[in-house]
Protein backbone atom coordinates (compact mmCIF):
# COMPACT_ATOMS: atom_id res chain seq x y z
CA UNK A 1 0.00 0.00 0.00
CA UNK A 2 1.15 3.43 -0.97
CA UNK A 3 1.62 6.04 1.78
CA UNK A 4 -0.06 9.51 1.25
CA UNK A 5 -0.31 13.04 2.63
CA UNK A 6 -2.66 15.47 1.45
CA UNK A 7 -2.46 18.85 1.57
CA UNK A 8 -5.36 21.06 1.11
CA UNK A 9 -5.69 24.94 1.45
CA UNK A 10 -6.18 28.59 0.03
CA UNK A 11 -3.73 30.17 -2.50
CA UNK A 12 -0.75 31.20 -0.99
CA UNK A 13 -0.66 29.18 2.08
CA UNK A 14 2.68 28.29 0.97
CA UNK A 15 1.60 24.72 0.21
CA UNK A 16 3.92 23.77 -2.27
CA UNK A 17 6.81 25.22 -0.83
CA UNK A 18 6.25 22.94 2.50
CA UNK A 19 4.66 19.92 0.44
CA UNK A 20 8.20 20.26 -1.79
CA UNK A 21 10.26 20.29 1.66
CA UNK A 22 8.16 17.33 3.52
CA UNK A 23 8.24 15.07 0.97
CA UNK A 24 12.04 15.47 0.24
CA UNK A 25 12.42 15.14 4.40
CA UNK A 26 10.11 11.57 4.06
CA UNK A 27 11.11 10.10 0.32
CA UNK A 28 7.84 10.45 -0.85
CA UNK A 29 6.82 12.30 -4.55
CA UNK A 30 6.04 15.39 -4.54
CA UNK A 31 2.57 16.08 -6.74
CA UNK A 32 1.36 19.54 -7.40
CA UNK A 33 -2.00 19.40 -8.81
CA UNK A 34 -2.73 23.21 -9.12
CA UNK A 35 0.16 22.76 -12.04
CA UNK A 36 -2.63 20.27 -13.48
CA UNK A 37 -5.34 22.77 -13.53
CA UNK A 38 -2.71 24.97 -14.90
CA UNK A 39 -1.70 23.35 -17.68
CA UNK A 40 -5.36 22.81 -18.55
CA UNK A 41 -5.53 26.37 -18.21
CA UNK A 42 -2.76 26.61 -20.42
CA UNK A 43 -4.60 24.76 -23.57
CA UNK A 44 -7.56 27.26 -22.75
CA UNK A 45 -5.46 30.62 -22.82
CA UNK A 46 -3.84 29.56 -26.04
CA UNK A 47 -6.35 28.00 -28.12
CA UNK A 48 -9.03 31.39 -27.11
CA UNK A 49 -11.39 29.04 -25.29
CA UNK A 50 -13.74 31.60 -22.91
CA UNK A 51 -13.59 30.18 -19.09
CA UNK A 52 -17.62 30.09 -19.74
CA UNK A 53 -18.13 28.29 -22.63
CA UNK A 54 -18.73 24.88 -20.68
CA UNK A 55 -19.21 22.65 -24.34
CA UNK A 56 -15.61 23.50 -25.41
CA UNK A 57 -14.33 23.08 -22.30
CA UNK A 58 -16.15 19.87 -22.48
CA UNK A 59 -15.13 18.92 -25.72
CA UNK A 60 -11.02 20.28 -24.78
CA UNK A 61 -11.17 17.30 -21.81
CA UNK A 62 -11.88 14.53 -24.09
CA UNK A 63 -8.51 15.39 -26.23
CA UNK A 64 -6.21 16.59 -24.17
CA UNK A 65 -3.30 14.89 -22.40
CA UNK A 66 -1.58 15.79 -19.30
CA UNK A 67 1.21 14.34 -17.73
CA UNK A 68 3.39 14.54 -15.32
CA UNK A 69 7.80 13.50 -15.08
CA UNK A 70 10.35 14.79 -13.14
CA UNK A 71 13.56 16.21 -14.18
CA UNK A 72 16.22 16.42 -10.80
CA UNK A 73 13.31 15.64 -8.83
CA UNK A 74 11.39 18.59 -10.04
CA UNK A 75 7.64 18.03 -11.29
CA UNK A 76 7.39 19.42 -14.97
CA UNK A 77 3.95 19.05 -16.63
CA UNK A 78 3.80 18.07 -20.24
CA UNK A 79 0.59 19.21 -22.18
CA UNK A 80 0.03 17.57 -25.91
CA UNK A 81 3.48 16.28 -25.69
CA UNK A 82 5.24 19.60 -24.72
CA UNK A 83 6.54 20.86 -21.61
CA UNK A 84 4.72 23.89 -20.27
CA UNK A 85 5.97 24.02 -16.79
CA UNK A 86 8.10 27.22 -17.44
CA UNK A 87 4.49 28.90 -18.23
CA UNK A 88 2.59 27.84 -15.08
CA UNK A 89 3.05 30.50 -13.05
CA UNK A 90 1.84 33.41 -14.99
CA UNK A 91 -1.15 35.69 -13.41
CA UNK A 92 -3.17 34.58 -16.57
CA UNK A 93 -2.88 31.25 -16.17
CA UNK A 94 -3.95 31.07 -12.65
CA UNK A 95 -6.90 33.17 -12.87
CA UNK A 96 -7.64 31.03 -15.84
CA UNK A 97 -7.46 27.91 -13.37
CA UNK A 98 -9.36 28.65 -11.06
CA UNK A 99 -12.24 29.66 -13.20
CA UNK A 100 -12.27 26.47 -15.34
CA UNK A 101 -11.72 24.25 -11.79
CA UNK A 102 -15.49 24.77 -11.37
CA UNK A 103 -16.30 22.33 -14.33
CA UNK A 104 -16.50 18.70 -13.58
CA UNK A 105 -15.35 18.03 -16.74
CA UNK A 106 -11.86 19.57 -15.83
CA UNK A 107 -11.89 18.02 -12.48
CA UNK A 108 -13.16 14.43 -13.45
CA UNK A 109 -10.19 14.25 -15.97
CA UNK A 110 -7.79 15.09 -13.40
CA UNK A 111 -8.93 12.96 -10.80
CA UNK A 112 -8.37 9.73 -12.48
CA UNK A 113 -4.46 11.14 -13.44
CA UNK A 114 -4.12 12.32 -9.38
CA UNK A 115 -5.59 8.75 -8.07
CA UNK A 116 -3.18 6.54 -10.66
CA UNK A 117 -0.23 8.85 -9.22
CA UNK A 118 -0.89 8.37 -5.83
CA UNK A 119 -1.71 4.11 -5.68
CA UNK A 120 1.71 3.59 -7.12
CA UNK A 121 4.00 5.45 -5.06
CA UNK A 122 4.54 7.85 -1.94
CA UNK A 123 3.30 10.65 -2.71
CA UNK A 124 2.99 14.12 -0.77
CA UNK A 125 -0.16 15.49 -2.95
CA UNK A 126 -1.07 19.59 -2.38
CA UNK A 127 -4.01 21.45 -3.74
CA UNK A 128 -8.31 22.01 -2.92
CA UNK A 129 -9.66 18.59 -2.60
CA UNK A 130 -7.41 16.15 -1.97
CA UNK A 131 -8.43 15.33 1.55
CA UNK A 132 -11.99 15.60 0.82
CA UNK A 133 -12.47 14.35 -2.65
CA UNK A 134 -9.00 12.79 -4.55
CA UNK A 135 -7.67 11.19 -1.64
CA UNK A 136 -10.27 10.71 1.20
CA UNK A 137 -8.30 7.74 2.44
CA UNK A 138 -5.15 9.51 2.75
CA UNK A 139 -2.78 8.53 5.48
CA UNK A 140 -2.64 11.83 6.76
CA UNK A 141 -4.96 14.76 5.69
CA UNK A 142 -3.82 18.37 6.16
CA UNK A 143 -5.63 21.97 6.04
CA UNK A 144 -2.63 24.61 5.38
CA UNK A 145 -4.03 28.11 6.01
CA UNK A 146 -2.88 31.53 7.01
CA UNK A 147 -4.89 34.96 7.13
CA UNK A 148 -5.41 36.94 3.48
CA UNK A 149 -2.75 39.57 5.12
CA UNK A 150 0.08 36.82 5.35
CA UNK A 151 -0.21 35.06 2.29
CA UNK A 152 -0.76 38.67 0.31
CA UNK A 153 2.49 40.04 2.07
CA UNK A 154 4.49 36.29 1.00
CA UNK A 155 3.14 37.12 -2.53
CA UNK A 156 4.13 40.48 -2.42
CA UNK A 157 7.93 39.77 -1.33
CA UNK A 158 8.21 37.09 -4.14
CA UNK A 159 7.15 39.05 -6.90
CA UNK A 160 9.50 42.00 -5.50
CA UNK A 161 12.56 39.41 -5.36
CA UNK A 162 11.48 38.62 -9.03
CA UNK A 163 12.58 42.58 -9.82
CA UNK A 164 8.73 43.39 -10.08
CA UNK A 165 6.55 46.32 -8.75
CA UNK A 166 3.67 44.24 -6.83
CA UNK A 167 0.54 46.31 -5.73
CA UNK A 168 -0.53 44.82 -1.73
CA UNK A 169 -3.69 45.76 -2.10
CA UNK A 170 -4.50 44.39 -5.30
CA UNK A 171 -2.50 41.58 -4.86
CA UNK A 172 -5.21 41.02 -1.62
CA UNK A 173 -7.97 41.50 -3.51
CA UNK A 174 -6.90 38.61 -5.95
CA UNK A 175 -6.42 36.46 -3.26
CA UNK A 176 -9.89 37.04 -1.74
CA UNK A 177 -11.58 36.67 -5.45
CA UNK A 178 -9.53 33.01 -5.65
CA UNK A 179 -10.65 32.67 -2.39
CA UNK A 180 -14.03 33.08 -3.07
CA UNK A 181 -14.37 31.31 -6.24
CA UNK A 182 -12.39 27.85 -4.72
CA UNK A 183 -15.09 27.82 -1.65
CA UNK A 184 -17.73 28.69 -3.42
CA UNK A 185 -17.94 26.17 -6.33
CA UNK A 186 -20.22 23.61 -6.68
CA UNK A 187 -18.09 20.35 -7.48
CA UNK A 188 -15.60 20.02 -5.11
CA UNK A 189 -15.26 23.14 -3.28
CA UNK A 190 -12.31 23.90 -1.12
CA UNK A 191 -12.87 23.25 2.53
CA UNK A 192 -11.61 21.47 5.24
CA UNK A 193 -12.06 17.44 5.62
CA UNK A 194 -13.20 16.76 9.15
CA UNK A 195 -10.57 14.49 9.41
CA UNK A 196 -7.97 16.94 8.25
CA UNK A 197 -5.39 18.81 10.91
CA UNK A 198 -5.74 22.39 10.76
CA UNK A 199 -2.74 24.08 10.36
CA UNK A 200 -2.20 27.98 10.37
CA UNK A 201 1.01 28.90 9.38
CA UNK A 202 0.62 32.82 9.76
CA UNK A 203 3.13 33.02 12.72
CA UNK A 204 4.74 29.88 12.13
CA UNK A 205 8.60 28.79 10.26
CA UNK A 206 8.58 26.67 7.25
CA UNK A 207 10.65 24.48 9.46
CA UNK A 208 7.78 24.56 12.52
CA UNK A 209 5.11 23.80 9.90
CA UNK A 210 7.08 20.84 8.16
CA UNK A 211 7.77 19.36 11.41
CA UNK A 212 3.87 19.86 12.47
CA UNK A 213 2.71 18.05 9.47
CA UNK A 214 5.50 15.57 10.02
CA UNK A 215 4.78 14.53 13.15
CA UNK A 216 0.62 14.21 12.34
CA UNK A 217 1.81 11.97 9.62
CA UNK A 218 4.02 9.79 11.84
CA UNK A 219 0.92 9.66 14.52
CA UNK A 220 -1.17 8.48 12.08
CA UNK A 221 1.49 5.33 11.80
CA UNK A 222 1.25 4.18 15.44
O1 LIG B 1 -2.63 25.85 -6.21
P1 LIG B 1 -2.67 26.66 -7.48
O2 LIG B 1 -2.74 28.15 -7.25
O3 LIG B 1 -1.56 26.29 -8.42
O4 LIG B 1 -4.05 26.24 -8.21
C1 LIG B 1 -4.54 26.93 -9.33
C2 LIG B 1 -6.07 26.80 -9.36
O5 LIG B 1 -6.41 25.44 -9.65
C3 LIG B 1 -6.78 27.13 -8.05
O6 LIG B 1 -7.23 28.46 -8.00
C4 LIG B 1 -7.95 26.18 -8.02
C5 LIG B 1 -7.56 25.05 -8.90
N1 LIG B 1 -7.26 23.81 -8.17
C6 LIG B 1 -8.33 23.03 -7.81
O7 LIG B 1 -9.48 23.42 -8.03
N2 LIG B 1 -8.13 21.82 -7.21
C7 LIG B 1 -6.88 21.40 -6.94
N3 LIG B 1 -6.70 20.20 -6.37
C8 LIG B 1 -5.77 22.21 -7.27
C9 LIG B 1 -5.98 23.43 -7.88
Amino acid sequence: MAYSIAIDGPAGAGKSTIAKKVSRELGFTYIDTGAMFRAMAIYFVDNGIDNKDADMIGEACKSVTIELAYEDGAQQVILNGTNVTSRLRDEAVGNMASAVAVYPAVRSKLLELQRNIAEKMDVVMDGRDIGTCVLPDATCKIYLTASVETRAKRRYLELKEKGENPDLSKIEKDIEARDYQDMNRETAPLKQAEDAVLVDSSDMTIEDVCAAIISAYKSKLN
